[in-house]
C-alpha cells in the first residue's frame, strides 16, 4: 500500500483545493491510500513563540502525519499569481520541525484547483525553488490543474466533472508509480 498524505493550502470551509484532496481520495488507484490534511491551527511563524513554545501542537500534528506517509501532495490554491501565505507560512513551520525528516528525499507532488482559467498554474511553478531548498524529490511526470473549479465541484464539495475526474485519476497513478520508485 502506497500512502500519501494531501495537504490542502486553503482554510476555507468550501474550499475548492480540499474538495481536490478528498476527490484524489476517490479517485486514487486502488493500492493508493490518501489521507487528507489542513492547516487549521497552525499560527502565523514567529521565532519568538518558537524560542519560547516549540513546535506549536499543530505543526507536531502535520509532521507526525507526513513522516507516516510515503509522499506528500500539495493541495495548492493560487493567491495573486503566486503560493497561498497560508500554505507557505505551514511549509515554513514543516521546515522548522525537521527539515531533512519531513521533506528530505521526499516524493512530492503538487495539485490545485482556481477558480480562473489558468488552474493554478503559476502557483505550482512558485512552489518549485522552496520544495528544492527543502530537498524533496518533485514529481513532474503529469499535471493536474483544475481550472475554474466553481463549475467542477458542487455544492457538497464533490468533485463531479468527469474529464478532471480522468485527469486526476491519470495524475495519482502516475504520481504513485512515481513514489514507489523513489521510496524513502
Ligand atoms: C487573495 C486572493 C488572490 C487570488 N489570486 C488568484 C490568482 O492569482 N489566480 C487564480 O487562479 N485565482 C486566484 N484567486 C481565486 C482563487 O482561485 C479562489 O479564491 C479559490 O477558490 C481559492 O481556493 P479555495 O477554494 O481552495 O479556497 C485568488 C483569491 C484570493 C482570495
Amino acid at each position: 500500500m502506497t500512502r500519501i498524505f494531501a495537504l490542502s493550502g486553503s482554510l476555507r470551509v468550501a474550499s475548492f483545493n480540499t474538495a481536490l484532496a478528498r476527490a484524489a481520495q476517490e479517485h486514487a488507484p486502488q493500492d493508493v491510500q490518501i489521507e487528507v490534511g489542513t492547516l487549521h491551527g497552525v499560527p502565523l511563524y514567529d521565532g519568538d513563540l518558537e524560542t519560547r513554545d516549540g513546535l506549536p501542537e499543530a505543526v507536531l500534528a502535520l509532521k507526525a502525519r507526513i513522516l507516516a506517509a510515503d509522499a506528500l501532495l500539495l493541495v495548492s490554491p493560487e493567491y495573486n499569481n503566486g503560493v497561498p501565505g497560508v500554505m507557505k507560512n505551514g511549509i515554513d513551520w514543516l521546515s522548522r520541525a525537521d527539515m531533512k525528516a519531513v521533506f528530505g528525499g521526499r516524493p512530492i507532488g503538487i495539485v490545485g484547483a482556481s477558480m480562473s482559467g489558468f488552474g493554478t498554474i503559476t502557483a505550482q511553478t512558485a512552489w518549485l525553488p522552496t520544495l528544492k531548498l527543502l530537498g524533496g524529490v518533485v514529481y513532474s511526470g503529469g499535471t493536474m490543474m483544475l481550472s475554474r473549479a466553481q463549475n467542477a465541484v458542487d455544492a457538497q464539495g464533490r468533485l463531479t466533472d468527469e474529464s478532471a475526474q480522468k485527469a486526476l485519476a491519470n495524475y495519482l497513478s502516475g504520481f504513485a508509480a512515481f513514489v514507489r520508485a523513489h521510496a524513502k
